[in-house]
């Protein structure tokens, strides 16, 4: 339920019967529970342009603002704001009409916008490493989130499988008399550094590579061949990672670099064309106002770059697949990049100008002090690598519990442990850099998935001690039931909010909110004791199961499993 629209639309009613002229109404969350549920803030915007004091417009609009449905009090407060109470009445009806609703009470955006996320992106000369995790985790949750909400979400792997380096391994798999399918590619780090060596060490070896990557680029079969075993295996150990991290990419969405090649001579043409690029030194430019150095994109000898493939991207994400929206999963080091090509793309009427572009940066994850993310042997750690550590140490910190038959446990094991690298990555802020901590990620307290997975769990386990059918309406009768009531009502809202400002950290600071706010709940009002009245019992259940519910599609959205018993 949009709760905010609702009460925005009471709020123009008022101004309306009171005779004042107002373009927006913005609602906003009260910042403390004295202040009431919500706040609207906007009479001082009011007051300057009616040249009247605030404090006397906002009794005004109170005098006219309905109390007699959603809203239950309204008080002017401070220099000129009003704070809002819902009507507990309300929130008991809205709260039961969602009981049976899959979708809990979220509904679904009328016109569908086609949304591009672009994320994962990894090169397929090298491991996946931990940058390629943030964009994989954050662009997954990112387009569950806005399909969810109705949107249409075209996923494009923007995989690097093109460049100089293919030539070398095009080489070495051929000086290996490998398919792509042994033992030799099974590390892919391995495999890299081994034709890294043999390039270094042989004259002969390195021609053949730099023929090779000739060769690619002018269409040879032979090559061509080898090139694409070398790819089909290294995609497959992405897409290991891809299966182990609940990440739905899968090959159609794969939409590699070397798609663009024959667009890229296009891209130069209509940069020349249009006067936006200039040779420079021999490489084709841009200059940009306010860059200090060009972006180059093609070389003196012809090649092409990656800002190239960028373009060509665009343009066909614009052009072919019609996007509205296109979002871009990748890490924030590359903000000047992006800026660059949608300055350009739009430029050069690549893009619509009412195509929105964003560039959803993220941090860098670190090992302990903030240090780069390293092995305790100081290589890097292979992502598949640090997700079964992950399930390992879940694993042991539920060893004790002792309510899993073996094979339950190493189910429970994967959602715990997986469930804890994804949400410690997408609880923090996403442009900041995060220090990656197995202790805190796996602990039952404090904003952790394993928090929401117990609360579910615990919820569960109080439905199975009931053991019989919950019926009747949910009856808000405290504060406790209150704030609760209002959080699970404002999913809507929070994941609105999530989809348009691309922060999955909204969804989980407000999952965190509902389960602290359930637990004071359980705490203060016990549901399973004998001298409940029956009612009051059934509505507290009711209550309880709504929370499950809400606990449960959050986590879906982030990619996360819940336990039915911990
Ligand atoms: N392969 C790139 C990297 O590892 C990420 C690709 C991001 N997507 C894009 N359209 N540039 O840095």
């Amino acid at each position: 339920m949009k709760i905010k629209l609702k009460l925005s639309k009471i709020i123009e009613d008022a101004l309306k019967n009171a005779n004042i002229q107002a373009d927006e109404i913005v609602i906003s969350d009260a910042t403390k529970p004295e202040f009431g549920d919500y706040q609207f803030n906007g009479v001082m915007k009011l007051a300057k342009v009616l040249k009247q004091n605030p404090r006397q417009i906002a009794t005004v609009i109170v005098e006219h603002i309905d109390t007699t449905g959603m809203i239950a009090k309204v008080e002017v407060a401070g220099p000129g704001f009003i704070n809002i109470w819902l009507n507990k009445l309300w929130l008991s009806q809205e709260t039961t009409a969602i009981l049976d609703d899959i979708r809990v009470g979220v509904g679904q955006v009328e016109v569908a916008q086609k949304v591009v996320v672009d994320y994962s992106g990894p090169n397929m000369a090298k491991q996946m490493h931990v940058g390629h995790l943030r964009s994989s985790i954050i662009g997954d949750t990112l387009s569950t989130l806005l399909e969810f909400l109705g949107e249409e979400v075209i996923r494009q792997n923007h995989i690097g499988d093109w460049g100089t380096q293919f030539g070398m391994l095009i080489a070495y798999l051929e000086e290996q008399n490998t398919d792509g399918n042994t033992q030799e590619l099974k590390d892919l780090e391995q495999f890299y550094k081994d034709a890294k060596v043999r390039f270094d060490e042989s004259e002969d070896f390195a021609n053949k590579a730099r023929d090779y990557v000739v060769k690619i680029q002018s269409g040879d079969e032979h090559c061509l061949r080898l090139w694409q075993s070398f790819i089909d295996a290294s995609l497959g150990h992405c897409e290991d990672v891809y299966a182990k991290l609940n990440v739905n990419l899968t090959r159609e969405d794969v939409r590699a670099e070397s798609f663009y090649n024959d667009q890229l001579p296009q891209v130069i043409e209509t940069l020349k064309e249009k006067g936006i690029s200039r040779t420079s030194n021999g490489a084709e430019c841009v200059f940009l106002e306010g860059d200090e150095t060009p972006i180059i994109i093609q070389k003196g000898d012809g090649g092409y770059l990656y800002a190239t493939t960028d373009l060509a991207a665009l343009n066909f994400r614009d052009k072919v697949l019609k996007a509205d929206r296109i979002c871009y999963v990748v890490d924030a080091r590359q903000a000047q990049h992006f800026k660059q090509v949608f300055t350009i793309a739009k430029q050069a009427a690549m893009v619509k100008e009412e195509v929105a572009l964003e560039h959803i940066g993220f941090g860098t994850m670190m090992g302990q002090g903030g240090k780069p993310f390293k092995t305790r042997e100081g290589g890097t750690p292979k992502l598949s690598d640090l997700l079964d550590e992950a399930i390992l140490r879940a694993k042991d910190t539920i060893k004790e519990r002792d309510v899993h038959s073996e094979a339950e446990l190493n189910a429970v094991a994967k959602a715990i442990g997986i469930g804890a690298v994804k949400y410690a990555d997408l609880s923090i802020s996403r442009e900041s850099n995060y220090i990656f901590n197995w202790d805190k990620m796996l602990s039952f307290e404090g904003n952790t998935s394993l928090y929401m997975q117990y609360a579910y769990a615990r919820i569960q386990s109080i439905v199975r001690k009931h053991n019989a059918e919950i019926t009747g309406d949910i009856v808000i009768a405290d504060e406790v039931e209150h704030r609760l009531a209002l959080l699970l009502l404002k999913f809507e809202d929070t994941l609105t909010k999530a989809a348009i400002e691309a922060t999955p950290h909204t969804i989980t600071s407000y999952l965190y909110d509902v389960v602290t706010v359930f637990m004071k709940f359980y705490e203060l009002n016990p549901i399973l004791k004998d001298d409940i009245e029956e009612e009051i019992k059934m509505s507290r259940l009711q209550l309880a199961t709504l929370t499950a519910s809400v606990i449960e599609k959050g986590l879906s959205i982030l990619g996360i499993e819940v336990i039915e018993k911990i």
